[in-house]
């Protein structure tokens, strides 16, 4: 057994244990990847300050999220296709979250189902939207989410449209996966994840397939979002979804503060500063760069979350000093899944958490609660001057 002492560690295994197409999927930017790039190299960027001689005794991470008291301020973010990473992978993840203390959110698509993860787990989770132009699917899965007891909704806004990933393409990625002569060639060198997967019923789009009347080719994520997904998603929408759920409410994939105060007047709970891990629009500035402004104009009046880029606790702790109230992690606990199961997702968040306490402490911080600014070295030139 190797030890594992980084999230990269996690992702070299994740790369051999799952399907390319599959590892490529988590590992995809849109376009030139070049938003994905910078999502991390931005972090680089942003040094911390060494402080000594302070009390580092009896620190704490311990926080809230939108009210949940949580152990890092951390939650793990909606994946599609999470459990073709590894079999059950949502399950897995679900538990594995519970367990830390910290939220889980599970995405419309996803490929085990919401009452599958609210069996399996018996705690509320976090449920991600995306809008479909079915009306009946739309209010039908927000009730299912209802009913399963989940505490938040997620309404990501910046995928009405699938940015195009070009390894996706190439691989011809489906859940299942295709069975074609260069899919099988793969899939058989990954003999662990493939008798996981034979043992489980869960292969496909679990959410939709069976609850969608139009579902077609339910296989191809592309295919069924350019058929389903709502164009026409605006704010009107979005304020007629609120009433309909009802409960707790985050908005994701605020990249601009424009629209982070239309988030505000329409009402949430919380807000995602997010370009979608890179995924969506291409030549996007990095999340992390454009937090700062959208805090400056509405930190006070909601929970300003962030997500993309995140790869360690250092990155958590220069969010949480540029302004975060706390951030979602995607790929850095799908590496640990897709690397070892639920032990897996267990490893990245204790990676995480080790991670941001000791560096919170060499900063002279003993609660997460004190992190601000003042832990920070930040370029003069870091969010730019863009016209
Ligand atoms: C879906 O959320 C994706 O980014 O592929």
């Amino acid at each position: 057994m190797p030890v594992i002492t980084t999230i990269d560690d996690l992702k070299q295994m994740h790369r051999r244990r799952a399907p390319k197409m599959f590892f490529d999927y988590c590992e995809s930017g849109s376009w030139t990847e070049q938003t994905f790039r910078e999502n991390t190299s931005d972090f680089d960027k942003l040094r911390l300050r060494q402080r000594i001689a302070v009390d580092m005794s009896n620190r704490t991470l311990a926080s809230t999220m939108i009210g949940r008291d949580v152990a890092m301020p951390v939650a793990l973010a909606p994946v599609g296709m999470t459990g073709m990473q590894c079999a059950d992978g949502e399950i897995k993840a679900a538990r594995a979250a519970l367990k830390f203390g910290v939220p889980y959110t599970l995405s419309t698509m996803s490929i085990c189902s919401i009452e599958d993860v609210a069996k399996a787990t018996k705690a509320p989770f976090w449920f991600q939207l995306y809008v479909m132009r079915d009306e009946e699917f739309v209010d039908n899965i927000i009730n299912r989410a209802k009913h399963a007891g989940c505490d938040a909704l997620v309404l990501t806004l910046d995928l009405q449209l699938l940015g195009q990933r070009h390894k996706d393409l190439k691989n011809g990625l489906s859940a299942p996966p295709k069975l074609t002569p260069k899919t099988i060639l793969n899939i058989a060198t990954k003999w662990s994840w493939g008798l996981e997967m034979l043992q489980t019923k869960n292969r496909s789009f679990g959410n939709i397939v069976g609850h969608a009347k139009s579902a077609t080719d339910m296989s191809s994520l592309s295919s069924w979002t350019a058929e389903q997904f709502e164009p026409k998603l605006d704010w009107g929408m979005i304020a007629r979804l609120k009433e309909k759920w009802g409960g707790k409410l985050i908005l994701k994939g605020i990249l601009d503060v424009e629209d982070a105060k239309k988030a505000v007047a329409v009402g949430c709970d919380a807000i995602v500063v997010s370009n979608h891990g890179g995924r969506q629009l291409d030549g996007a500035l990095s999340a992390i760069r454009m937090l700062p402004a959208i805090v400056a104009a509405v930190g006070t009046q909601t929970e300003v979350l962030m997500d993309s880029g995140i790869r360690s606790g250092q990155d958590i702790l220069k969010a949480r000093a540029l302004g975060a109230h706390g951030v979602m992690i995607g790929r850095a606990y799908i590496y640990g899944l897709g690397a070892m199961g639920e032990a897996g997702v267990t490893k990245s968040l204790e990676i995480l958490a080790r991670e941001m306490d000791l560096t919170m402490a060499l900063c002279g911080k003993r609660d997460i609660a004190d992190v601000d600014r003042d832990v920070l070295l930040v370029p003069k030139d870091f969010e730019g001057d863009w016209a």
